[in-house]
């Protein structure tokens, strides 16, 4: 394998997202509604969900907790790769985001599947129970995620699984003078996950760059 790997540029996510399951009409009209609803455009790319779905699939998950539900696309995704007696536990700081969610869920080939709990990652999830849980994904407040991974090494069971999105800081991981206020917080989380000790990781370049780590312990 050659040191000077491919780098990856916006033809090859184009093209790999042409040959990757796409959204189904369902998840389509969930994100134009949202949009209308004035739901920020924040959701994960359907490349990154079939990803997710795969990763889930893989590892035989039942139990998956999320924090961040935003409209419930993730939500909704992952849970299609559960089993009929799976469930996603999402985790929801604001009200609006958590009502639009659990419509759209209640309504979904899913419904039974997906749980909204509304509060913060650092309230709700100390409560969830240790080893509840065969993934976990991380999709809210970056100030929060070591705290929250953290949190979800207990909850998670040994092999388990922590999918963490924005690995590449909305684009600006390289940026002398980023634009976004949680940059900074994201090159920290990153150096922080790479140095675990309890996790074997990688992030994979898709979507914003999504964090896959395996619980080794
Ligand atoms: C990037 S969006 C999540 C997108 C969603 N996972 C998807 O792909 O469909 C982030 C969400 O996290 C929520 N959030 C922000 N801070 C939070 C916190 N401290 N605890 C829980 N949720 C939070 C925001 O309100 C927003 O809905």
């Amino acid at each position: 394998m050659s040191e000077n790997p491919t780098l990856v540029t916006a033809a090859h996510f184009r093209y790999l997202a042409e040959r990757t399951l796409q959204e189904d009409a369902f998840l389509r009209q969930l994100k134009s509604a949202a949009h209308s609803a004035g739901i920020p455009e924040i959701a994960i790319s359907p490349e990154q969900a079939a990803f997710m779905r795969i990763v889930l699939q893989l590892c035989g998950a039942r139990e998956v907790v999320e924090v961040g539900t935003l409209a419930g696309y993730s939500a909704i995704a992952m849970a299609r790769a559960l089993p009929p007696d799976g469930r996603v536990r999402t985790i929801e700081l604001l009200d609006r985001h958590a009502d639009f969610a659990s419509a759209w869920i209640a309504r979904s080939d899913v419904a039974g599947r997906v749980q909204v709990l509304r509060g913060t990652g650092a309230d709700i999830l100390p409560t969830l129970a240790t080893h509840s849980a065969d993934a976990a994904f991380l999709d809210a407040d970056k100030a929060g995620y070591r705290l929250y991974l953290e949190e979800c090494l207990r909850i998670v069971r040994p092999r388990g699984v922590v999918l963490i999105d924005n690995a590449f800081a909305f684009g600006q991981l390289f940026d002398d003078h980023p634009t976004d206020r949680e940059v900074g917080a994201v090159r920290e989380f990153n150096d922080y996950v790479a140095a675990h000790p309890a996790l074997h990781s990688i992030i994979v370049p898709i979507g914003d760059g999504c964090w896959l780590c395996v619980k080794t312990e």
